[in-house]
């Protein structure tokens, strides 16, 4: 397995496994274990999770993998985030965003008790806010550092603005932004993120590296036109469709990290498979422009 070197004190494995739908995946503790276990061997080592998932309830339910197998916890980088808040507000749900000093460092340590751990190898902030205070925020990043509750820091669904803010009141010591990328979202090449990440070398974790499983629905027409393509180059390949979508994402200079979000170890197989897929440079435009959304003038 690759490792990808965020610092000194850090690195990811490139194929990271992702917990937002792990509430829907109906396992066990024990086979939670045995599924965490799977992707160890794999080298799949890093594991993604935030506060917000299932209201809590995705960090609960790994905790509870962390505490019956003590030996997981030391085989794998754990990563959270905090930032997005979905509350009963005069008895409706309501969702919003809160980045302030004292709810990072709350959120954080809620997070350590939910998952039985004493750190977390990567903290993110989870959304951009509007609110956000990046000198607030900064210290509140800063200080969890300090105190040895995370080893590192970093934030999700920035755009270069934001990042630059935060970056700056943290003397550079993001070293990742987590962002949506697939061969029908591109988001963050058309805000100028990836170039921004590129120069700086820092580098991205993947989310929705599969478009969240729609790229396999025929009944999304950018979806279909995406995956005409992939399959055509997956044959050419002799590889599985999604094997494809991982290469072609790791294929940036970029040194991207694809989460895959899949409760099934074979497809994460599919996904380590893509670190020996030698994509033809034309065949990453191939997949660049297949939706018709990015144009190759
Ligand atoms: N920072 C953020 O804002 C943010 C937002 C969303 C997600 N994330 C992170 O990114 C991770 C990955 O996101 P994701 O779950 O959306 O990733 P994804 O890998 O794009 O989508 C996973 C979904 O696709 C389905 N799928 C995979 N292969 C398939 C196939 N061949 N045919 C049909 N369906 C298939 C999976 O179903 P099966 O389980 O049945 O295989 C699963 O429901 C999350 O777990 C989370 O850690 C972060």
């Amino acid at each position: 397995m690759n490792k990808i070197k965020l610092t000194d004190n850090l690195s990811l494995s490139q194929i990271i496994r992702g917990f937002w739908r792990l509430d829907s995946w109906n396992m066990s503790t024990e086979e939670l274990i045995n599924n965490m276990r799977a992707c160890i061997d794999m080298g799949v080592t890093s594991f993604d999770t935030a506060e917000i998932y299932a209201g809590t309830l995705c960090e609960s339910l790994m905790g509870e993998a962390f505490a019956k197998d003590t030996t997981l916890r030391g085989k794998v980088e754990l990563i959270s985030k905090t930032g997005i808040f979905k509350e009963e507000i005069n008895g409706r749900s309501f969702g919003y965003y809160n980045t302030t000093y004292d709810r990072i460092k709350q959120s954080c340590k809620e997070s350590l008790q939910r998952l039985h751990t004493d750190h977390l190898d990567l903290y993110l902030i989870h959304r951009e806010d509007p609110l956000l205070d990046p000198w607030e925020a900064g210290r509140a990043l800063l200080d969890l550092k300090k105190e040895g509750l995370v080893k590192e820091i970093g934030v999700s669904n920035f755009d270069p603005f934001k990042f630059d803010g935060l970056n700056k009141a943290v003397d550079g010591a993001l070293v990742t932004n987590q962002i949506e990328w697939n061969p029908v979202c591109f988001e963050h090449f058309n805000s100028g993120m990836m170039d921004y990440l590129t120069a700086n070398k820092i580098h991205p974790m993947i989310w929705s590296p599969l478009a969240g499983g729609r790229l396999f629905k025929e009944d999304d027409p950018l979806c279909k036109k995406a995956m005409d393509k992939i399959t055509e180059i997956a044959k050419r390949h002799n590889c599985e469709p999604d094997t494809i979508v991982y290469a072609w994402i790791i294929y940036h200079p970029v040194q991207a990290m694809p989460i895959v979000g899949s409760q099934k170890i074979e497809r994460i197989e599919s996904a380590v498979k893509a670190l020996d897929i030698k994509l033809e440079h034309y065949e990453w435009y191939e997949i660049y422009a297949a939706s018709g959304q990015q144009q190759i003038r």
